[in-house]
């Protein structure tokens, strides 16, 4: 069997692939992770909006996608019991009002989507449509993000 030697190496790849995906599946990890994604994904949106980059579709869109994945799975990682510890900065109100958490997340959903479906192709049509998703980031960690600094 010559093609053993290529296959093993491709499973073995997609073993360490599975393994750093479950290894550390626990949700205050996984948050954080999501949002430092999130996080990367808006500055190069925000040095477009402020004039210190050039403006370019493709690259707007990229982080649009990264925020509609990112709102997928977010509202899912904060069970009970991962209220605190390692070093999250979830804010108890997340569990104390778990309906006006989901209602920001939905709003920065909503705003996203709607950047989405705009499809700018200039900095004066982005920045109506993006403004409303950076409120609603900010929307949320107002009430439902401890910020350290
Ligand atoms: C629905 C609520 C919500 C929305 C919307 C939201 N965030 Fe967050 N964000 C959080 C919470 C909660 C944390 C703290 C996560 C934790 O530590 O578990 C956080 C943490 C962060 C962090 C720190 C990441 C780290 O190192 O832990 C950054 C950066 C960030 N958010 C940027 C953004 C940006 C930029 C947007 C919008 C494009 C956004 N967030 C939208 C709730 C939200």
């Amino acid at each position: 069997m010559p093609d053993n030697k290529y296959r093993f190496p491709l499973f073995l790849a997609a073993l360490a692939l599975a393994s750093s995906v479950f290894a550390d599946d626990d949700p205050r990890h996984e948050r954080h992770e999501l949002m430092e994604s999130v996080g990367e994904a808006a500055k190069p949106v925000g040095e477009m909006l402020k004039g210190e980059a050039e403006f370019d579709a493709d690259t707007l869109l990229q982080s649009l996608n990264v925020w509609k994945d990112v709102g997928g799975q977010f509202g899912g990682l904060f069970p009970e019991g991962s209220e605190t510890g390692m070093g999250t900065e979830a804010a108890p109100a997340i569990w104390e009002d778990r309906a006006g958490f989901e209602k920001a997340l939905a709003k920065w959903q909503a705003a996203v989507d709607g950047a989405i479906e705009a499809g700018p192709d200039s900095l004066e049509a982005a920045k109506p449509v993006i403004g409303p998703v950076f409120e609603a980031c900010k929307g949320c960690h107002d009430n439902y993000r401890i910020a350290e600094e």
